[in-house]
């Protein structure tokens, strides 16, 4: 049901499938600890094209593939390849094609890895496209909340920060509200969730610009970074920078098996004294990335 298949947006995969990738993932951990060895994708290569800065996505794609065996080319930096003498995306993508089994693209523009995708014949994962999609984050956060809590049905999920340029939450507001998840979005008013995601889920979510409102109800806070470089005017950018910051004195009205979460990079939006409590999960969640992308290669290079 996967070989072949590209993942551009999580909408294209069903909550069975996604059972199916979590099950995976599961068996994948002790490969991703290192504890079991693998040579699951031997003589397979991942093609790495990272348009756009990243630390977590692009390693951990390079840590799934080389600890199940395969091999990893690509850049992290555009400007040292043909794209800085005016080659197109298309061309590129049609000669990494003949690279390499797998091509893992994040790109500035929205739509750019759907291109990709029509271009290639391998199939095509988007790592990012602008403020669009950011499927396999969403994957791992899933992730991480099913094995914390066993299910997504019926908790009660706040996203704070950047819901309008942040691509993690377009991503994952859609699938927690498939799942039956109650969605609290907390924004300053110029960074609400786009009308035309709100339109699409099942049941309303409900917005509110103050995190103590809501804070008492959540099993989940999201918290996401302020997108600085989407911002087309830095004026906008100074108002909104650093509006949120969460605290442990802030999280002593948090319900006490709440979790905190976030795909990293923070900035200032989760203090790092977080981190010792009882509800920091980030860093569990990063780890997560690898058997989840472990997963996902493997099904869709059709080895599984
Ligand atoms: C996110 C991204 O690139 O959208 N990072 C990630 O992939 N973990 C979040 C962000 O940059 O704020």
């Amino acid at each position: 049901m996967f070989r072949g298949r590209d993942i551009v947006s999580i909408k294209e995969i069903t909550p069975k499938e996604m059972d199916k990738i979590f099950e995976v993932a599961e068996e994948m951990i002790p490969i991703a600890q290192s504890a079991e060895r693998s040579s699951l994708l031997q003589g397979y290569v991942l093609a790495n094209l990272f348009f756009e800065p990243s630390t977590r996505t692009r390693l951990s794609f390079e840590s799934a593939m080389s600890k199940l065996g395969g091999h990893v080319i690509g850049f992290a930096n555009p400007s040292a390849t043909s794209l800085a003498k005016g080659e197109t995306l298309a061309d590129t993508i049609r000669m990494v094609d003949e690279y390499s089994d797998v091509i893992v693209i994040r790109h500035p523009y929205e739509g750019s890895a759907r291109l990709a995708a029509d271009f290639a014949k391998h199939p095509v994962i988007n790592a990012g496209d602008g403020a669009g999609q950011h499927p396999t984050q969403t994957l791992l956060d899933l992730f991480t909340v099913k094995r914390e809590f066993g299910h997504i049905k019926d908790l009660n999920v706040g996203l704070i920060g950047d819901l309008k340029y942040g691509r993690t939450v377009h991503s994952l507001t859609y699938v927690l509200s498939n799942l039956g998840a109650n969605l609290y979005l907390i924004s300053p008013s110029l960074l609400r969730m786009p009308k035309h995601i709100i339109r699409e889920l099942k049941t309303k979510p409900l917005e509110t610009e103050k995190i103590e409102n809501v804070l008492p109800e959540l099993d989940v806070l999201y918290v996401t970074r302020i997108q600085k470089e989407r911002f087309p005017d830095p004026n906008e950018y100074r108002k909104v920078a650093g509006i949120y910051r969460i605290t442990p004195k802030l999280l002593e009205n948090a319900k006490r098996h709440a979790i905190v979460m976030h795909p990293l990079p923070r900035v200032d939006e989760i203090s790092p004294e977080v981190d010792a409590t009882p509800h920091a999960r980030y860093f569990l969640q990063a780890f997560y990335g690898v058997p989840v992308r472990m997963a996902l290669l493997a099904l869709v290079l059709g080895v599984i």
